[in-house]
């Protein structure tokens, strides 16, 4: 009996081991094919005034050095709401739980190139609070310049489709 339960120990402590290993070895698998919580998220890509940007704003008439600050301004007090390419949120154009609008894509793909210039800017500076919406006023945030300088950045991402469109009802 005392050698069965000798041998039965063993065995025991043999599959215990085994099972050991099997885990250590799936666990090494593991780290390597997949990612460890600790990484690091993916850094956020900010947009670089690139070439193809510096290109379309220059053929329309933009200074490509007010752009670029325009371009910085815009990550600092829009892109959390409007995206960091300016693509606005999934479904911005289905009101949220709230009943309010969420932000849209200022790139092209929304609709600001229906309203001209001085409504962009008006919208900008007196946010939409008043208007039942969720947008700050950046009246007293931003200058004038400021904010010709973020209208620039953006129109100058947009097709020309609707740059065109937009300049129509420019003035
Ligand atoms: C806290 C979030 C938030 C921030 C920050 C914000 N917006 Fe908005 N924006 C919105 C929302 C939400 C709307 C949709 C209108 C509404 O409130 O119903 C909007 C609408 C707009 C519109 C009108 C677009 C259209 O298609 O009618 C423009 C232009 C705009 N924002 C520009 C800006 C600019 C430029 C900045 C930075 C200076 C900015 N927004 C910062 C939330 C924000």
């Amino acid at each position: 009996m005392q050698r069965i339960l000798i041998a039965l120990t063993a065995l025991l402590t043999l599959l215990a081991g085994c099972t050991d290993e099997v885990h250590e070895a799936a666990q090494k698998v593991a780290e390597k094919t997949m990612p460890t919580q600790e990484a690091a998220p993916p850094a956020p890509v900010k947009p670089e005034p690139g070439t193809k940007l510096v290109a379309t704003a220059q053929a329309r008439g933009y200074d490509p050095a007010q752009v670029s600050r325009g371009g910085q301004l815009y990550q600092a007090h829009c892109a959390e709401c409007h995206g960091d390419q300016a693509q606005g949120a999934v479904n911005w154009h289905q009101r949220g739980p709230d009943g309010k609008f969420p932000p849209p894509p200022l790139n092209g793909s929304g609709h600001a190139w229906h309203h001209p210039e001085p409504i962009l800017k008006r919208t900008i500076r007196a946010g939409t609070g008043q208007i039942g919406g969720n947008m700050p006023a950046f009246d007293g945030k931003l200058r004038d310049e400021d904010i010709d300088a973020i209208i620039a950045w953006f129109v100058s991402l947009w097709p020309d489709r609707a740059y065109n469109a937009w300049k129509k009802g420019r003035h």
